[in-house]
């Protein structure tokens, strides 16, 4: 397994696999990976010659107030994981080398981005959208994989790649969690044991709510009461937003009779974590 730096050696590579007939796909991450992230790549390698995995923390994504400076990483680990999972090649960059200085274009979309984590993080899905295209333009994969667990960032770059033929197959995949339900995330890091176990609201809240539309409550509202009244039994959960959206649109429902993505972002202390279910 390759580790390389710059877009001409990604290319050079990935050009080469394609010259020999070799379908590549493409896990993009922010690394300290863990399982989730895995179960990404593990997929990719069941169903492409090459995988391609990105390692890169995107500045253009985190909002002034956000944790940028301290998002954890550790290239030594990642690359371990990496070469176990049987990747080819991870792409890991220097800020500069993504953002020369003079950059001035964006990807942007002005559907389903408002709402959610959109709300709250205005310029975040401009950072993702921008630098997700620029990963596709770089390691040209025939597929690229993302997690269900940041559901919205899901729907967006299916969007996105529909609205601007990109030609690429982008492949959902299933929230991997901790034995205990927690979603895996690089930032329960940031917890405490006391906000570890806090923590276990979100997967506790959602599991209620999908027991209440399995029973057959079909107001949005009440569900997301429901899952709001347990978030609020834990004191150290403070409620970002609790959304039963129409999984293709994002948009909210009153009534829950088509796919519906029921969505969390919970702060816990000062980490703010998602988590979310869909109803089929
Ligand atoms: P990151 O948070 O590192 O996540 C990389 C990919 O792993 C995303 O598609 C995410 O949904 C998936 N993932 C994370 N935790 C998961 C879990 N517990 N189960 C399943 N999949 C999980 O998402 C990003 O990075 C960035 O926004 C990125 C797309 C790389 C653009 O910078």
């Amino acid at each position: 397994m390759k580790i390389v730096e710059t877009v001409e050696k990604v290319r050079e590579q990935v050009r080469s696999w394609h010259r020999e007939g070799l379908s590549v796909g493409l896990v993009p991450t922010m690394g300290y990976l863990h399982e989730g992230h895995k179960s990404l790549i593990d997929r990719a390698v069941a169903e492409n010659d090459r995988v391609v995995v990105s390692v890169f923390v995107n500045p253009m994504q985190f909002g002034p107030s956000e944790d940028l400076e301290s998002y954890p990483r550790d290239m030594e680990r990642d690359a371990a994981l990496c070469e176990e999972a049987r990747a080819s090649l991870i792409f890991h960059p220097q800020p500069e080398e993504m953002y020369p200085e003079g950059f001035s274009s964006y990807v942007d979309m002005n559907t389903l981005t408002e709402g959610l984590c959109g709300k709250s993080r205005p310029i975040h899905f401009r950072g993702v959208c921008t630098v997700v295209a620029k990963l596709f333009h770089i390691a040209e994969p025939d597929r690229a994989y993302f997690g269900q667990k940041d559901a919205q960032q899901l729907a967006v770059i299916r969007h996105m790649v529909n609205d601007l033929s990109f030609g690429i197959e982008i492949v959902g995949c299933p929230i991997v969690r901790e034995e205990d339900g927690l979603a895996k995330s690089s930032r329960n890091t940031y917890l405490n044991q006391d906000e570890r176990n806090a923590a276990l609201v979100l997967s506790r809240s959602l599991k209620k709510g999908r027991e209440s539309v399995e029973g057959g409550e079909k107001s949005a509202a009440a569900l997301a009461g429901r899952i709001r009244k347990e978030i609020q039994a834990e004191p150290l959960a403070k409620i970002d937003y609790v959304e039963v959206v129409d999984w293709n649109t994002l948009e909210p429902v009153e009534e829950i009779h088509k796919p519906v993505l029921v969505a969390i972002a919970v702060y816990i202390g000062k980490t703010r974590l998602i988590d979310n279910f869909i109803y089929e």
